[in-house]
């Protein structure tokens, strides 16, 4: 890519390739079976008129995905822009619409989740719609009987189990916001969100599998909350079977809290603008930020999109491998997949237990017919060869599908043909925590390019801008935005307005005020297919999973050895980025191996294992601006070994030649 005028870039490589969908496919697919009926010649001319009319679009949606205990009076209403709302006057519950419509109309013996533990000399369960009816009933008269009520927050630190899916589930019935905290994250970071959101509650297990051994998880829980005095009760769900510290008069278990509760339990109606979670993403600053996302616009556009994009019919068996401690697993494992009744694959652990079989494995067994997961888990599949899905039979797949970081063409190819033997297409689903929904997507119709994400979905107007608020000819790029609102987007930041603005809604506010900018760079080529390039801000992109720069470098500042530290990523084969951290030490500290391994271990145990470099140096001083702001683009360039550009505004430009190529 090379640099055009205002920040915006030019494609140089153009991808040539294009796989047209199976005919029966894209004749069959649910988004052209309403295309069809609504007239529509061309997929073009389906998303052109729904971009258009996107509010009566989304209205017809509303009435189709959704049930609603009172009709709403309003589609949207955009009068306190920034703040959008959307179904005003409606009241509806998601738990109503994901699992008990289903239950009146019949369909409660449907299995709604296949567990799969990792420990393979564990069994196997299934989970139907009325199971998880009855256990999130009786768990919700549990919560309300230890005082959790409508608004209230539950903060949920759990592994991938249905239990935690349920306890979302109880949370929204009764109202109460649940916060998800991925159970990876360490204690600090769990730690932090419960105090920003003020839990109530928190929801968390004895431990978890993982490679094959049970791992602690209560006593990270009880270190973060320790000093936290608006937590009343922890509920500690029983997976392992590990020792757990008990605190009397605060511990509950979970099979106790639900063991003597009626299985009956009344849906809260709620408006469609009460909120149903708040869920934490790295943004520039250390700090991470709650976004919040309402009960109305949750019932809508997961659905619609899933139904859409992945054409979930009737008999299929849906994997969307994220965890649901992410945005892909709120709406793609638990939501959408349960308001549309289908059948959905859980497994509990990593990839490679006990061997790089075991996905190929779980797909044969349960006949997957959609198969969704993460480029970084694609190339590492990769890594290991053609031998290990040739041993598994995986004709049952007729759709592949991508999220949380371009799927380069290599990666493309080889899902395409280890995956489903070339016949079955790709949909790469571009999205976000803050659209809650996918956004820029192939449909099952659309012949696709590798590497690109097609186009944007109908009902959404999404498009490139330069940073005047120009949109973009074709063959060049610049910044996604959205011009116009959708359902299921962000609501507001928890308890930070001004940043909630600055962030998303203030590059074009004087231009094309309402414009939500998202953060990515794409480009389009002559034929109008989207290219994501990456972020535009400071956030790394690991493994698919977004990690702001500076809450590493502020972990890595918080250790006594270290006075400064500056965080780039290095492109990876696997992960996409890997973190490599430059360190200036206090006086007196002299480098080495070991700090360096220590400096590791800190950044693990104060974030996680997902943050932990992959490269620490030591360093005498880092390039930066006159008002002191670390220059991580040109420390970038000089590591990289590429042009560092134009260096004049830097207050010391001698420290990059410090820099060392890595
Ligand atoms: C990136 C994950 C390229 C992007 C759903 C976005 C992608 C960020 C894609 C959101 C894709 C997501 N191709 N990049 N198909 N999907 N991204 O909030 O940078 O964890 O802004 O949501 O992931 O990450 P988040």
């Amino acid at each position: 890519m090379a640099e055009g005028k205002t920040g915006t870039t030019k494609v140089l490589m153009e991808e040539t390739r294009i796989f047209e969908p199976p005919k029966d496919l894209a004749e069959n697919c649910n988004a052209w079976q309403w295309g069809k009926k609504k007239g529509f010649k061309t997929e073009k001319e389906m998303r052109a008129w729904c971009g258009e009319h996107y509010l009566e679009f989304w209205d017809e949606m509303a009435k189709t995905y959704a049930d609603w205990f009172k009709p709403y009076d309003k589609v949207m209403d955009d009068s306190g822009m920034p703040y959008f709302k959307w179904f005003t006057g409606g009241k509806i519950n998601v738990f109503y619409n994901s699992v008990e419509r289903h239950i009146k109309a019949g369909k409660g013996a449907k299995v709604a989740y296949h567990f799969i533990p990792e420990p393979t000399d564990q069994a196997e369960k299934a989970y139907t719609y009325q199971e998880i009816y009855e256990t999130v009933n009786k768990l919700a008269n549990g919560l309300k009987g230890l005082g959790v009520v409508k608004g209230d927050r539950v903060s949920i630190y759990m592994p991938m189990v249905p239990e935690t899916a349920m306890a979302m589930l109880a949370c929204a019935k009764i109202g109460a916001i649940h916060s998800l905290v991925f159970s990876g994250f360490s204690s600090k970071g769990f730690g932090d969100r419960v105090d920003d959101c003020q839990a109530k509650v928190v929801f968390t297990s004895d431990g978890f599998y993982r490679r094959g051994k049970p791992l602690p998880l209560k006593p990270q829980a009880d270190e973060a909350i320790k000093e936290i005095g608006s937590v009343k009760n922890v509920i500690v769900l029983k997976r392992t079977g590990l020792e757990v510290p008990w605190n009397q008069g605060k511990d509950i278990w979970f099979h106790e809290l639900i063991k003597d509760q009626s299985a009956e339990c009344k849906t809260e109606e709620l408006d469609a603008e009460d909120r149903l979670f708040i869920l934490y993403t790295s943004g520039t600053t250390g700090k991470p930020k709650g976004i919040e996302h309402a009960h109305g616009g949750y019932c809508v556009s997961p659905p619609q999109t899933l139904h859409w994009v992945f054409d979930l019919k009737e008999g299929d068996v849906w994997w969307c491998t994220a965890d649901v401690g992410w945005i892909t697993g709120h709406s793609y494992v638990v939501y959408a997949p349960l308001s549309l009744g289908a059948t959905s694959i859980m497994y509990e652990g990593s990839p490679d237990f006990p061997d790089f079989g075991r996905w190929y494995k779980i797909i044969q067994d349960h006949k997957v017919s959609v198969f969704y997961t993460a480029p970084t888990a694609v190339r590492m599949l990769m890594k290991q060869g053609e031998e290990w899905p040739e041993k598994y039979d995986l004709s049952s797949i007729r759709l592949l599908g991508s999220v949380g970081e371009p799927l380069n063409p290599e990666a493309y190819m080889w899902y395409r043909k280890n995956f489903a033997y070339d016949k079955a297409p790709i949909m790469d689903t571009w999205w976000q925590t803050e659209t809650g929904c996918y956004v820029i997507s192939p449909l099952p119709m659309t012949p696709c390019k590798p590497g690109s994400v097609a186009y944007p979905l109908p009902g959404f107007n999404t498009t490139i801008f330069d940073e005047d608020g120009n949109e973009v000819p074709l063959g060049e790029g610049g910044n996604i935005v959205n011009p116009t609102p959708w359902p299921s987007m962000l609501r507001a930041f928890y308890k930070d307005e001004v940043r909630y603005k600055k962030e998303y809604w203030e590059m074009y506010w004087n231009t094309k005020p309402g414009t939500y900018l998202a953060g990515d760079k794409a480009t389009r080529d002559k034929d109008g297919y989207w290219f994501v390039q990456g972020r535009i801000d400071d956030v790394l992109s690991v493994a698919g999973h977004r990690i702001a720069n500076a809450e590493v470098e502020s972990s890595l500042v918080a250790h006594a050895a270290v006075s400064e530290a500056a965080v780039i990523g290095k492109p990876d084969e696997v992960k996409g980025e890997a973190i490599v951290a430059f360190v200036i030490l206090k006086k007196g500290v002299s480098p080495s191996d070991d700090l360096a391994k220590e400096l590791k271990t800190h950044v693990r145990t104060t974030m996680g294992p997902l943050a932990i470099p992959a490269g620490v140096f030591f360093v005498d001083d880092v390039p930066k601006t006159r008002s002191g702001k670390i220059m991580r683009r040109v420390i970038k360039a000089k590591a990289l070994g590429n042009p560092t550009g134009d260096t004049s505004a830097l207050a010391n430009p001698e420290a990059v030649d410090g820099i060392p190529l890595i």
